[in-house]
This record gives structure tokens, C-alpha cells and sequence, in this order.
């Protein structure tokens, strides 16, 4: 069952009705100002930083689910009847609704008694504000008399503070009226300089700024007060729940169209200029007014919202693709590159299901994040790198995470998740691999944030790599400290008090529990930094790091293999995890795919034997399980996964993050039907046709499907901010069709179902566009490279010597 479809030429997913299964939600803004919206117009917005900057306020996990929002009441001044495009809150019945979520922007329409009302909501490029370009139709053949009234409810800044601390912030709230713009100044009297503003271009018939007035003290969002009775109180804010409400009343013809524009924005003062009059407390609007005047003219609206298409289609025409396979297209050519963006802003700090309060960037999350975003604004990702390194801590070991508005790390997390630090030297790798721009190893970079204590990048990827050689456990193998990739394998922790972290707490030295994933990892980290090297007038250390490498991939073969599988780990007693020996847990995910994605087993049979084990032991249609057989109940010594009912989350759920290692690793051992339908099982595109089943939307990656071992197999939770979305993207792009940024130029080794008879590519990359031609010749993954019209050796197409900018490259396949 689907509740919308595709429309694959504007780039956009169309919504048919209102009551998905969950909330189907889009972002808004890019840079520094950030919205989430709703379907159904539910959300909230923030600058910068969910938890410190949130500028209207949510509740989460509400009932229903998804309530309060950016809303626009349409009333019938004639009847009393009101109602609004978006459906929520009222639930009324409507002859037709559509939300369409684009790049960047919402737009959700819908029509009741002969009346359509549409708002289109984006942010636009280079500003901090968003727009609500609402429309109003009267389809009916008599006049109409209509009210419209927006509602917003402002947050008193901390997220945090805001949701729990009453007694203080009931008595706080502070708002102006002027011109008929509200500004919500709370705290500006004090220490913020900053503040919100909200506009509108039509005239007003009045306005409300205190909740409990707009909606009645009884009353709920679906009943306001206000509204009802069709004229607003102009009511001012002192304490409780500042609101913005404007009430605009207008009569249209048989016919007639007319636009409101609904504009809301934030902005900072200079500490110094905060006030006008300097001894007064009013908020000093001089350099804010211009840019409310700019966007309450429909001309420069309608110009913003084209210049945030234009950006849109040039960010993804850098990588767009002709396959066989309309999912893998619109994934690629659209939504997970655009899922892509949202990764690399958010990190996992706000979605429906990250409250925006509980964390900041992620250290690994945010190294990972750029493999699918470096190619889109590597200027960005450059200036990440350089943000994460800094927080890097002299023992080469991170800082979990880190505040985006302050860029320190956090103190709260803490480090010691052992597998860290590799993060950042592929993500470096990833940037250069991309970019070229070598300079960016020489850029002084400090460690812990302290001054004076600079040093270059590339100092920082030695002190990772050496982190994990100062730190081997019994068998040589990486010790895991308070966990690795997997949050929840906790070896250390040992946690029977209810209510501790798993994350943070840790009871046992650590000097035993290791880790096979990590080794794994140190791998692939090996081969990356030795390739740095070599590229950078390092040349002398390369052959150090190779040789690490190697005897970390021998240890990992003599202690991490298990007969059919790797190994997942040792825990503090030294047994194992992940074995055919354990009763439980027996086969991992994590290591079959990132083992083999290192490249140990290729040669020798062994990837082909893990690859078949997670076949048989892991995979299922909606696809690859983290681990079976799953925990049935709580061991202490491993920690959080065994906390999950089995089939959820880490205990045996289907963890997509890792799907594409499993993706990876079988087109590395040249099995492009196996990758790609692997590829397929969790492509929610391809999954649109159960959304009934799945749940969540169908244009974007959830973190989790439900096990086998759930009741609710196949039911995705938590969308949006995963690293499914950088992962995939690399996976289905980068080795799939194999088209992947190298150090010396742009290689092309394809591992593509056999039945497909090739596929096409235009992909811009170091200044050159670069038109890809693959054909199916034999049914192999032999590739013989012509490149503008001459043969060429290797599947390397080096840049044009001759500084042209368009290259053709055909691509056999034998
Ligand atoms: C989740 C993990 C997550 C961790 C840290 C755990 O509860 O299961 O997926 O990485 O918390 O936030
Ligand atoms: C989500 C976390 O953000 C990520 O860092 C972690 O690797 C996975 N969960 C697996 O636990």
C-alpha cells in the first residue's frame, strides 16, 4: 500500500494523504538555519543548534505523534467553519490534500468547500529565516469571506531548559508588537543578543502573542479560541507561552487567488547595539527591518525559492545516473544524496526521533557522514575535518562528541569508544580523494580545542593510527574500550544499576575485551593513511603503515576467524563473541563486512565463506540482520545490545548502517547481482510499494528494520539521520556502479548485475565533466577504459592533460 508517489522530474515526493503511518517529514535550510517539517506542517525550527538555539518550540512523542507545528487556519467568516491545508490539528474533511516534499522545501495543499489553501515553506539560501508562501483560492461560485490565522509557538531557546524548567521560564517570556511584526525577545534583556522575529505581508486585522489567550485556557491547537470566534485578542506576551498569531480577513471573488506571505526569522545584535534607544530596552530593529521588508515583496520570494532550485540541481548534477533500475536512480540522482545533506548538518542531533537536545555531532557519525556529502560542498566538508580534528584529543583518541555552536567537545560523553579516532583518517581520505587539495594535511589543527598546541592534519591521522597500537589487547587485537562501531556492544560496562548509561559508564579497566571490527577497521586505516603518505611527500612513512597493517590483518586471521565467519570480539573473560562456541550471537554483521572491505580474505576464500555464512545466517527480504541468533535476555557482560527485545536496534535488528559493508564487500569479491540485491531489500524507494509494512518514508533511509526476531519484521523506525544515507550512497555509487573518486583520478570498476546491459553516468569531478558510457560486453567485471575515443590501461581516467573539461568515457565490461 503507498500513501504518494515519486514525481522523479521535479525532484520531489508527492503525499496523497495525510495519515501516513508516521510522520513523513522533510528539512528545511542547509547552512545555518534549519527547519523540520511535517507532512501534516508539524515541526520546528532552530539555528545552528537544536539544543541551544530553538526558535519554536515542539513537543515531542505527543499525542497524536506529531502535533504543533507552522500552521495556517483557514476560517469561513460566513459559517465558523475552519480548517487548515495542512489537516493537523483540526482532522477535517477534505476534498483533496498533497504534500509535496522537495529539495529544500514543503508545500502542502489541500481544499474544503470550494476553497484551496497551499503554503509553500523554505528557507532561503544565505539567510536566517524561513518562508511561508501561503495561497488562497475561492473555487465557489459566490464570493467568500475569509479569516487566516498563523500560529506558531516560540521557544524560550534551550530546548533543554525549556521542557523542564517551569517555575523559572513561566515568568520569562517576553515579546514586542510593532508594525505588526512580533519579536519574541525572551532573555534579550540579559545576556542574548539575539532574538525571533515573525512577519506578514497582508494587512492585519490583529494578533496574539500569549498561547493561553489565542487558544482559550482549556484548549488545544485543533480549537483555538481565537480562531473560533474569528477574531484574535491582540493579546502581549508577559511570562507563560509566547506565540506568534496573525489574523488577516479578506474576501475573494469567484475565482480569485490571492498570496500571504508568512515570514519568520532570527536574528543577532551587536552586544553593544542592542537597544534602541541605548538606554532602553527595546530591541534595537534597524538592521533587521531591511531584511523583513525584502521578504515580504513576492517578487524576491519567488527569486529566493528559484535561486534554492538552482542550487539543488547543481549540487546534484555533479553525480547523476541512467541505470536499469528506476529505484537505484532516484535514490542516487536525488534523495540520498539530498539525505546526504541532511546527515552532514545534523549529524544524529535532530529528527523526529533525536529530539535535538541529547547530543551533539558525533565524532565517527560526522567522519562517516562525509563519504556521502564530500562531493557536494567539499568546501564544507574540509572546513568538518578541520572541526573534528580540532576536538581530537593528544592521545590521538576523541571526544564522542561535539557541541555544533561551540565546536567543543563533550565532556558529558567523553571518549575511549576505541574505534574512533580511524574515522577521521577516512573521512581525510574521502576529502582529498575528492578534492585533490593536499593542503589541507598542513593545516595547524589543535588538539582538545587548546591553544598553542597546534599541529598539522596530518599529525592527527598519525596520532589516530597510533592510538589503537598503544592500546591491543591479548591477542593483539584492538582493545574495544567503552564500545566500537556498535554503541551497544559494551564489553566494559558491566551495568546492573537501572537507569545508567551504557555509553558512559564503565566498570571494568579494560584491559581484555577486544575487537575484531576494529582490527578490521585499523586495516582499511592503514591502507588509507599509507596511500596519504605516499601522495604527500611522506613517501618514507608509507611502507610503516603497510606493514602494520599486514600484521594486524595476520592477527585478525589467526584469532578473528571462526571456521565460517570472522570473529566479532573477546569480552573482559576473554571468551568470544560472535562464534559458532556461543550460545547466542553466534555470527556478526559488522566484521564479515568491514573485514572484507579492508580487503582481508579476498585472495584466500575466506570473504567468499563469510559471505556465505551472512547469507544463510543474517540475510532476509527486508534485509542483512545484525546478529543471530538474537539475545534472548540481559548479559551483563555485553551490555546494551542484550537490552533490546530481540529484532530491535542492535539485538538482531536490521541495522542498515551496515548493510552496505555486507554491499561492499560482495562487489569487492565481484558479485554485482548479490550487492545490488542487497541494495534492493533496504532501498526504501523499493520498498514503497509496503509502506503499509515499513512505515517510515519511502524517500529516505530509516536506521533501523525490524528483525526476523520482532513481531514487526519489516517495520523501519527512526528516519533520516542514520549513516545508511552517506553508506549507501557510497556503496550503490562508488562500487556498485564503481565509479570512485581515487587519488590519481577518477577510477571506474563497475560490479553490476549481470542481467543489466550497462548504464550511463555524468559525473563532475576535480573541474572536469566526465560522460560515462558502461557496457555489458561478457558477464564478468573486467573493465577496458576508452577514454575520448583512445584506449587506455588500468580503469583510472586521469585528468585531461591538456586542461579540457569534458571527457567521454566508454566502458566495457568482459
Ligand atoms: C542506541 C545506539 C546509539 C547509542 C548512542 C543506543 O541506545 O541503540 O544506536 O548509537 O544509543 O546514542
Ligand atoms: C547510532 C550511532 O549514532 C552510531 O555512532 C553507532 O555507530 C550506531 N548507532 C550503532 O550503534
Amino acid at each position: 500500500m503507498q500513501y504518494g508517489y515519486f514525481d522523479d522530474k521535479n525532484r520531489e515526493y508527492v503525499i496523497t494523504r495525510p495519515d501516513t503511518p508516521l510522520p513523513w517529514i522533510n528539512y528545511l535550510g542547509c547552512q545555518a538555519y534549519f527547519g523540520i517539517v511535517s507532512n501534516t506542517a508539524g515541526g520546528y525550527s532552530f539555528y545552528r543548534d537544536a539544543r541551544l538555539r530553538r526558535i519554536t518550540r515542539y513537543r515531542y512523542n505527543n499525542v497524536p505523534f506529531d502535533l504543533g507545528g507552522r500552521y495556517i487556519y483557514v476560517r469561513d467568516d460566513e459559517t465558523g467553519d475552519y480548517w487548515l491545508p495542512s489537516w493537523q490539528p483540526t482532522h477535517s474533511d477534505l476534498e483533496q490534500y498533497t504534500c509535496r516534499h522537495g529539495m529544500g522545501y514543503s508545500t502542502i495543499g489541500s481544499k474544503r468547500r470550494g476553497i484551496s489553501a497551499s503554503t509553500r515553506y523554505f528557507v532561503p539560501l544565505d539567510e536566517n529565516l524561513e518562508i511561508w508562501q501561503f495561497t488562497l483560492s475561492n473555487e465557489r461560485q459566490t464570493p467568500a469571506a475569509l479569516s487566516v490565522f498563523s500560529a506558531i509557538e516560540f521557544c524560550l531557546w534551550d530546548a533543554q531548559d525549556d521542557s523542564t524548567n517551569f517555575q523559572r521560564n513561566f515568568s520569562i517570556g517576553e515579546v514586542e508588537i510593532e508594525d505588526g511584526v512580533i519579536y519574541h525577545k525572551t532573555e534579550y534583556r540579559e545576556r542574548r543578543d539575539h532574538f525571533a522575529w515573525f512577519a506578514c505581508s497582508a494587512e492585519l486585522a490583529g494578533f496574539d502573542t500569549q498561547r493561553d489567550v489565542f487558544l482559550g485556557p482549556t484548549r488545544g491547537w485543533d480549537r483555538p479560541a481565537a480562531v473560533e470566534r474569528g477574531e484574535s485578542f491582540d493579546s502581549v506576551a508577559h511570562g507563560w507561552a509566547p506565540i506568534g498569531s496573525h489574523h488577516v480577513r479578506l474576501v475573494l471573488q469567484p475565482g480569485e487567488t490571492r498570496q500571504i506571505l508568512f515570514v519568520l526569522g532570527y536574528h543577532e545584535n551587536p552586544k553593544d547595539e542592542k537597544f534602541d534607544p541605548p538606554e532602553s530596552q527595546i530591541v534595537n530593529k534597524k538592521t533587521v527591518k531591511p531584511v523583513i521588508a525584502r521578504y515580504l515583496i513576492p517578487a524576491n520570494v519567488d527569486e529566493a525559492f528559484q535561486k534554492l532550485r538552482t542550487y539543488w540541481d547543481g549540487l546534484l548534477d555533479i553525480c547523476q545516473v541512467t541505470t536499469p533500475d528506476i529505484h537505484t536512480d532516484r535514490m542516487v540522482n536525488v534523495w540520498n544524496a539530498y539525505q546526504c545533506m541532511a546527515t552532514f548538518n545534523m549529524s544524529r542531533s535532530a529528527s523526529f526521533y533525536e529530539s535535538g537536545i541529547g547530543r551533539g555531532l558525533g565524532f565517527r557519525d560526522s567522519n562517516q557522514d562525509l563519504l556521502g556529502f564530500v562531493h557536494m560542498v567539499p568546501e564544507r566538508a574540509r572546513e568538518r575535518i578541520l572541526d573534528l580534528a580540532a576536538t581530537q584529543l593528544p592521545s590521538g583518541g576523541a571526544y564522542h562528541q561535539y557541541q555544533p555552536l561551540t565546536k567543543k567537545g563533550n565532556n558529558d560523553v567523553g571518549g575511549n569508544f576505541n574505534d574512533d579516532p580511524h574515522w577521521l583518517i577516512v573521512g581525510v581520505g574521502a576529502y582529498l580523494k575528492e578534492t585533490g587539495d593536499w593542503s589541507i594535511l598542513d593545516e595547524p589543527v589543535q588538539y582538545d580545542n587548546q591553544p598553542g598546541s597546534e599541529q598539522p592534519l596530518y599529525d592527527h591521522l598519525q596520532r589516530s593510527f597510533r592510538y589503537t597500537l598503544d592500546r591491543l589487547g591479548p591477542h593483539s587485537l584492538p582493545l574495544i574500550g567503552r564500545a566500537d562501531w556498535n554503541d551497544c556492544l559494551n564489553l566494559n560496562c558491566f551495568s546492573d544499576t537501572p537507569g545508567q548509561s551504557f555509553q558512559t559508564t564503565t566498570n571494568k579497566e579494560g584491559k581484555v575485551a577486544e575487537s575484531v571490527f576494529i582490527g578490521g577497521l585499523f586495516v582499511l586505516a592503514a591502507k588509507e593513511l599509507a596511500a596519504i603518505a605516499r601522495h604527500s611527500g611522506h613517501a618514507d612513512e608509507a611502507a610503516g603503515y603497510l606493514a602494520e597493517g599486514a600484521h594486524m590483518e595476520e592477527t585478525v586471521r589467526r584469532h578473528g576467524w571462526d571456521g565460517e565467519w570472522f570473529l566479532r570480539a573477546y569480552d573482559d573473560f576473554g571468551n568470544k563473541v560472535g562464534s559458532k562456541e556461543c550460545a547466542e550471537g553466534k555470527i556478526f554483521i559488522e566484521p564479515q563486512g568491514f573485514c572484507i572491505l579492508a580487503g582481508i580474505g579476498l585472495e584466500d576464500g575466506l570473504a567468499r565463506r563469510a559471505l556465505e555464512s551472512v547469507r544463510k545466517y543474517l540475510a532476509t527480504p527486508h534485509g542483512i540482520v545484525l546478529q543471530q541468533p538474537a539475545y534472548s535476555r540481559y548479559y551483563l557482560h555485553l551490555g546494551e545490545i542484550s537490552s533490546y527485545p530481540p529484532g530491535y536496534k542492535e539485538n538482531a535488528g536490521i541495522f542498515c548502517h551496515n548493510n552496505p559493508w555486507v554491499i561492499i564487500a560482495e562487489a569487492m569479491a565481484g558479485n554485482g547481482d548479490g550487492a545490488h540485491d542487497y541494495y534492493s531489500r533496504i532501498n526504501p524507494s523499493a520498498r514503497e510499494a509496503i509502506s503499509d509494512v515499513h512505515r517510515c518514508e519511502p524517500y529516505v533511509y530509516a536506521q533501523m528494520i525490524a528483525g526476523r526476531d520482532a513481531p514487526t519484521h519489516g517495520e523501519a523506525k527512526n528516519s533520516w539521520l542514520t549513516g545508511t544515507a552517506a553508506w549507501n550512497y557510497y556503496a550503490i555509487v562508488q562500487f556498485i556502479l564503481g565509479i570512485r573518486p581515487a587519488y590519481d583520478g577518477l577510477q571506474i570498476a563497475p560490479a553490476i548485475p549481470e542481467r543489466w546491459t550497462g548504464f550511463r553516468a555524468v559525473r563532475r569531478f576535480r573541474g572536469v565533466t566526465y560522460q560515462i558510457t558502461v557496457r555489458r560486453a561478457g558477464t564478468g567485471n573486467a573493465v577496458k577504459l576508452m577514454v575520448d575515443g583512445q584506449a587506455v590501461d588500468g580503469d583510472v581516467v586521469r585528468a585531461p592533460a591538456d586542461g579540457r573539461t569534458e571527457v567521454v568515457v566508454g566502458v566495457t565490461l568482459e
